[in-house]
């Protein structure tokens, strides 16, 4: 008897020690960037105290977070660079990160937070304040301005989860996604002024696997921006205006372009925006193509172009190519889109001569003209309906 129950302790005592094993080896630090020197009352500069807890972060061999608590922190632009040692690292934001208020301190440095070869970074909450206002009157003024800064962008990285982050005012383009794979945004805020310049909430090129999901995005351009390369991407039940709408392109502004393919834009609603789902090349030759898009339950509110294709695209009508746009776009198919034209064409479709969209598919389209029938208007676009549409269709 007290030999089985000396065999049952040792047992027990074995697992129990294997288990402090395991949490030791799982155990995770924390870098709060208070304790490295930042500063939260968004005047003293924080940089290098965020710069420190990544470079900690990064070296590390377990999993860690890095810790920005309640505040507003002042940053200058910052490269977080990867690739790390350890493939999991967190931010945990309460606070605010501020960008400097003069422009001209990081205006010309293309981006503000700059994540490069990370795997496994997730940032969890937080403000990102990109004090864009006074550099959007400079460049209304015509005056000469910096560029201005991207506020969060993410090249030739992994794995990569944002999760509950607002990005206000940003410079240019909120947050950019470049040669990226399997990158999920959730509950993401976006807020500009709807006369912001080049304010685009999200845009993304050369990246595969992306998600955008329950997001609300109000700013002066494109809500989310689908450049060159994109390759399953899915928007679901994002909310955009105002602004441009959701747009593929601009494509085809150069001969080799990488394609856009198997794109999904669902439940998502348009208000007051400048297009509603659209698909746009420059008229030159390109390689560039656009192939499985679906775009599916949309409800739009007094949206100018509702459902465009525009293949002519030349915004301001400035140095336009004036030819004709080698970009194939085929298989788009829109299902179950309903609401309001700010205009009387609520679909347009303006296709290239060179090769007109193939396989547009139109079911459960239901777009007025404030509260009359609106009208389309088709140029060298292919396609089929499925039972009644309003407007009627156009397509050949
Ligand atoms: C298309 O993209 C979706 C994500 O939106 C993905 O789940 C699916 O596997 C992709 N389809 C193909 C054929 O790659
Ligand atoms: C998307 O919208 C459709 C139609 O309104 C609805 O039936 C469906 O449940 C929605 N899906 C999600 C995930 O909300």
């Amino acid at each position: 008897m007290a030999k089985i129950a000396t065999i049952l302790f040792i047992q027990l005592m074995v697992i129990f020690l294997s288990i402090c094993q395991e949490t030791l080896a799982i155990e995770i630090t924390t870098y709060n960037i208070l304790k490295l020197g930042a500063n939260p009352n968004g005047k003293g500069d924080s940089t290098n105290s965020l710069s420190k807890a990544w470079s900690l972060a990064c070296e590390s061999k377990t999993p860690s977070i890095i810790y920005v608590p309640k505040g507003s922190f002042l940053i200058k632009h910052l490269n977080f660079k990867g690739p790390c040692r350890n493939k999991g690292i967190t931010f945990r934001v309460d606070g605010i990160l501020v960008a400097p208020t003069n422009y001209n301190d990081i205006g010309d440095a293309n981006y503000w937070l700059l994540f490069e070869w990370a795997d496994g970074v997730s940032i969890n909450g937080g403000t990102l304040d990109g004090r864009g206002v006074a550099l959007w009157a400079c460049k209304k003024n015509g005056k000469n301005c910096p560029s201005g800064v991207t506020t969060l962008a993410f090249s030739n990285s992994k794995n990569v989860a944002i999760n509950g982050l607002t990005s206000r005012n940003s410079q240019m383009f909120h947050i950019v996604i470049n040669g990226c794979e399997n990158v999920k945004l959730q509950g993401v805020n976006v807020l500009a002024s709807g006369n912001s310049p080049n304010t685009d909430g999200i845009h993304v090129q050369l990246s595969k696997g992306i998600s955008i999901l329950q997001s609300k995005i109000s700013t002066g351009d494109d809500c989310v921006s689908i450049g060159p390369g994109t390759t399953n991407l899915l928007i679901e039940k994002v909310h955009c205006g105002p602004g441009h709408g959701v747009s593929i392109g601009s494509l085809g502004k150069d001969f080799d372009e990488a394609g856009v393919q198997n794109v999904t834009v669902k439940n998502v609603t348009l208000s007051s925006t400048q297009n509603g789902l659209r698909i746009k090349t420059w008229a030159k030759p390109s390689k560039g193509f656009v192939r499985n898009i679906l775009f599916q339950h949309a409800i739009m509110t007094n949206v100018e172009n509702p459902i465009v294709i525009d293949q002519n695209y030349c915004p301001s009508n400035k140095n336009c190519p004036g030819q004709v746009s080698g970009v194939k776009i085929s298989d788009v198919t829109y299902h179950d889109i309903q609401g309001t034209s700010a205009t009387g064409i609520a679909v347009k479709f303006d296709c290239s001569k060179a090769s007109p969209c193939q396989g547009i598919k139109l079911e459960s389209v239901h777009l007025k003209y404030k509260n009359q029938p609106a009208r389309a208007s088709c140029l060298n676009a292919v396609g089929t309906t499925v039972g009644p549409i309003e407007p009627s269709s156009c397509l050949s």
